[in-house]
């Protein structure tokens, strides 16, 4: 067992772990952060995207023990108990969500892109959502809904 310190959601975290943990296994199964999905297990997908200082990562593929020291968001840390994240709002009303698998990482990854550029291109929106897959809604409602947070944002 190893020991780790990090912050998930602006709180942090004191725990020992195994040391072939993963990351996403860490989030669902020991914190109950349970809105990052696995899909495929071998960072194809995109569903289990969460936010490492900063940046994006696939948690399926990052090892618990690589978290220690870092800052995590996950998508129970946008938006607040009383109002979503404007993302999530813009995704609720272009009607951006189906199964709702896909969608945690998808916000976040869209969350990212806004972050980083705050009015990004239909084509750069496209770009940096690629790495993570839809099954349900042919991609152009999630793509509305980041244009319409987007302009939300500038
Ligand atoms: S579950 Fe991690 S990329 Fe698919
Ligand atoms: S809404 Fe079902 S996979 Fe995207």
């Amino acid at each position: 067992m190893l020991p780790i310190t990090f912050r998930v959601n602006n709180k942090e975290h004191t725990l020992e772990i195994e040391s072939n943990l993963r990351l996403i296994d860490l989030l669902r199964d020991k914190l109950k952060l349970t809105g990052t999905k696995e899909g495929c297990g071998e960072g194809e997908c995109g569903a289990c995207t969460v936010l490492m200082n900063g940046d994006i990562v696939n948690s399926c593929l990052v090892m618990a023990v690589q978290a220690h020291g870092t800052d995590i968001i996950t998508i129970e840390g946008i938006g607040t108990e009383n109002e979503l994240h404007p993302v999530q709002q813009a995704f609720l009303e272009e009607g951006a969500v189906q199964c709702g698998y896909c969608t945690p990482g998808m916000v976040l990854a869209a969350v990212d892109l806004l972050n980083k550029k705050p009015s990004p291109t239909k084509n750069e929106i496209k770009r940096h959502l690629a790495g993570n897959l839809c099954r349900c809604t042919g991609y152009n409602k999630i793509i509305k809904a980041v244009q319409k947070a987007s302009k939300g944002s500038e």
